[in-house]
C-alpha cells in the first residue's frame, strides 16, 4: 500500500516536473524560437525594440482639453495633443526611430495610431486589440522606424468617432533623407468639420440622413451632422493665409482628418499631385484643377502661384448649414487679402485617390493566382433599439467574419459599395494595390492604405500578407466604423494578449 502511494507521488511529480518544464521551454522560448502559446506567437514577440543603432527622434504629447477658438467668437471644448488643434506637428527622417511619450491628461482613455505608417502591430494603437487604452493620468511610449517617407497622421483610435472629432489628431512627416525635390517651402493643411452646435452624440438616427442618403447624397450623414469645417483647426476668416511668392512653387501635405470628401478647387495650370497616401505618383493623367480627398486620405501636391494677386483655394465641398473653408494664398505675409471670392463653379477635371498611377508598384502585374480572397460586401443595417448601423457582409463588429491571413499570402479583396453612403477604407499596418474599378482595370494601378468606395462602387485591391499581426481594415467615417464597418486581418498563428 505504501509503496503504491510513493509511486504515484513519484509519478505525480515528474508529471509536474515535465509539465513545467514544456511550459518554461514555450514561455521563454527555446533557442531563440518564438515564444508560442497555445501554439501561437503572441504579436508582442513579433516587436523588436533594440534600436541601438539608429538614431531617435522623440516627442512628449500629452492628451488634453482645452477651450480651442475656431474663429473670433466661436470656440469650442476641444481634446487635443500638447494644446492645439491640430497637434504638434511631427517630423522623422526615413530611417529614423520616431519615439513619442504619451499622456493621458483627460479622463477618458485614449491611444495613438499612426495612420498610414508600416509599423509592428503593438505600436498600431488600436484599444483592446493592439494595446489596452492608456488610462487617465498613465502614460504610454510608441517606437518605431519610419521606412517609407511621406505625409502621414496620428490619431486616437479610442473611441474615435468621438475623439477624432474634438480634435485628438496631428501630422507627421517622414521626410526623405535624400530631398530628391527643393521646394521653396512646405506647408502641411489639415481638413476637418466640426458640430459646434447641437448634440453630435444623438446623431445616428436623424431623418435628414435617411432622407439625404435616399436622394443619392453619400454624405447626407456627415452634412446633418457637421456646420463648421476648418483648416489646421481654423475657421473663416481664422484660416491662415498660404505664402507663395510669384513664380514659386511650394510643396503641400493636405490630411483630411474629417468625414467630408473635401473638394479643392486650383486656378488652372497651378496644380499638380505628387502623392496620394505616401505614395509618389506618376505624371501621365496628372493635370486638373479640382482635387479631392477623402476622409482619412493624404494628398501632396505641387502649387506653383502665377498670380502677383491673392486668391483662394477655393472649397467645393457642398454643406448644407454653415460656411466653408477656403484658403488664401499670397505672394508676401504683408499683401492684404481680405474680401477675396472664392471660385464655386464645379467645373474643370478632377483629380481623386483612384485617378493617377504610382511609381512604385507591390505588384508589377495583377497576380492571376491568389492565396485569400474576400468579397466585401458594405452596407446599411438596422438594429432593434440602436437605429442605424454599418456592416461589412451583413454584420457588424465584432461579428464581421475576418479576413483570414497567413504569413506571405497574397490577398485579395473585392469591396462593394451596396448602400447609399461614401465608405472611405483605409488598412492598417500594410499598403494595397487598387487594380479595378466597377470590373474595369486600372492601366496605371495606384497603391494606397485607403480607397473611398461611393454607393454603387466596387474595387478590386490586392495586398501582401507580409506584417504578421491583428490589423483592422474599417471605414474612415469613423461614425461609421463605431457602429459595425469594421474587421480584422487576422494572421494565422498570431495571437494578441489584448484582444477582446
Ligand atoms: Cu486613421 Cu483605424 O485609422
Ligand atoms: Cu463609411
Amino acid at each position: 500500500m505504501k509503496k503504491k502511494i510513493i509511486g504515484s507521488v513519484i509519478i505525480l511529480l515528474l508529471l509536474v516536473l515535465g509539465y513545467s518544464s514544456y511550459e518554461w521551454i514555450y514561455n521563454n522560448g527555446a533557442d531563440g524560437e518564438p515564444e508560442l502559446v497555445n501554439g501561437e506567437e503572441s504579436i508582442e514577440e513579433l516587436y523588436n525594440d533594440d534600436f541601438s543603432d539608429k538614431n531617435i527622434t522623440e516627442y512628449d504629447l500629452t492628451a488634453e482639453e482645452v477651450e480651442w477658438s475656431l474663429e473670433k467668437g466661436e470656440s469650442v471644448n476641444a481634446w487635443t495633443f500638447n494644446g492645439t488643434v491640430p497637434g504638434e506637428p511631427l517630423r522623422v527622417t526615413e530611417g529614423d526611430v520616431l519615439k513619442v511619450n504619451l499622456k493621458n491628461n483627460l479622463d477618458v482613455p485614449v491611444t495613438i495610431h499612426w495612420h498610414g505608417v508600416i509599423l509592428p502591430n503593438v505600436m498600431d494603437g488600436v484599444p483592446d486589440l493592439t494595446q489596452e487604452a492608456v488610462q487617465p493620468g498613465e502614460t504610454f511610449t510608441y517606437q518605431f522606424e519610419a521606412k517609407d517617407p511621406g505625409t502621414y497622421w496620428y490619431h486616437s483610435h479610442e473611441h474615435s468617432s468621438l475623439q477624432v472629432d474634438k480634435g485628438l489628431y496631428g501630422s507627421l512627416v517622414v521626410e526623405e533623407r535624400d530631398q530628391k525635390n527643393d521646394y521653396n517651402n512646405e506647408q502641411i493643411l489639415i481638413l476637418d468639420e466640426w458640430a459646434t452646435d447641437g448634440d453630435r452624440e444623438s446623431l445616428t438616427n436623424m431623418p435628414g440622413t435617411m432622407m439625404g442618403a435616399m436622394s443619392g447624397d453619400g454624405e447626407a450623414d456627415t452634412k446633418e451632422m457637421y456646420d463648421t469645417y476648418t483648416v489646421n483647426g481654423k475657421s473663416g476668416n481664422s484660416i491662415e493665409p498660404i505664402i507663395i511668392g510669384e513664380s514659386e512653387k511650394t510643396r503641400i501635405r493636405i490630411i483630411n482628418a474629417g468625414y467630408q470628401v473635401q473638394k479643392l478647387n486650383f486656378p488652372k495650370g497651378s496644380v499638380k499631385v505628387i502623392a496620394y497616401d505616401a505614395a509618389d505618383t506618376i505624371d501621365s493623367n496628372n493635370e486638373a484643377n479640382i482635387i479631392e480627398v477623402a476622409p482619412g486620405e493624404r494628398v501632396d501636391l505641387e502649387v506653383r502661384n502665377n498670380q502677383s494677386e491673392p486668391w483662394l483655394i477655393s472649397n467645393l465641398t457642398s454643406i448644407n448649414k454653415g460656411v466653408n473653408a477656403n484658403i488664401p494664398v499670397i505672394t508676401d505675409k504683408d499683401v492684404d487679402y481680405a474680401n477675396l471670392e472664392p471660385n464655386q463653379a464645379d467645373e474643370g477635371k478632377v483629380i481623386d485617390g483612384a485617378t493617377i498611377g504610382n511609381q512604385d508598384l507591390i505588384f508589377e502585374d495583377t497576380p492571376d493566382e491568389v492565396d485569400v480572397s474576400y468579397e466585401m460586401d458594405l452596407s446599411m443595417g438596422m438594429q432593434m433599439g440602436e437605429g442605424m448601423t454599418f456592416q461589412i457582409n451583413d454584420n457588424e463588429y465584432p461579428n464581421t467574419p475576418p479576413i483570414k491571413v497567413e504569413d506571405g499570402d497574397i490577398v485579395k479583396v473585392e469591396i462593394k459599395n451596396n448602400g447609399r453612403l461614401n465608405h472611405p477604407m483605409h488598412l492598417h499596418g500594410h499598403r494595397f494595390q487598387v487594380v479595378s474599378k466597377n470590373g474595369r482595370k486600372f492601366e496605371e494601378p495606384m497603391v494606397k492604405d485607403l480607397i473611398h468606395v461611393k454607393p454603387g462602387e466596387t474595387f478590386e485591391i490586392y495586398f501582401k500578407a507580409d506584417n504578421k499581426g491583428e490589423w483592422l481594415f474599417h471605414c474612415h467615417d469613423n461614425n461609421h466604423a463605431d457602429l459595425g464597418m469594421m474587421t480584422i486581418v487576422d494572421y494565422k498563428g498570431v495571437f494578441s494578449p489584448y484582444a477582446k
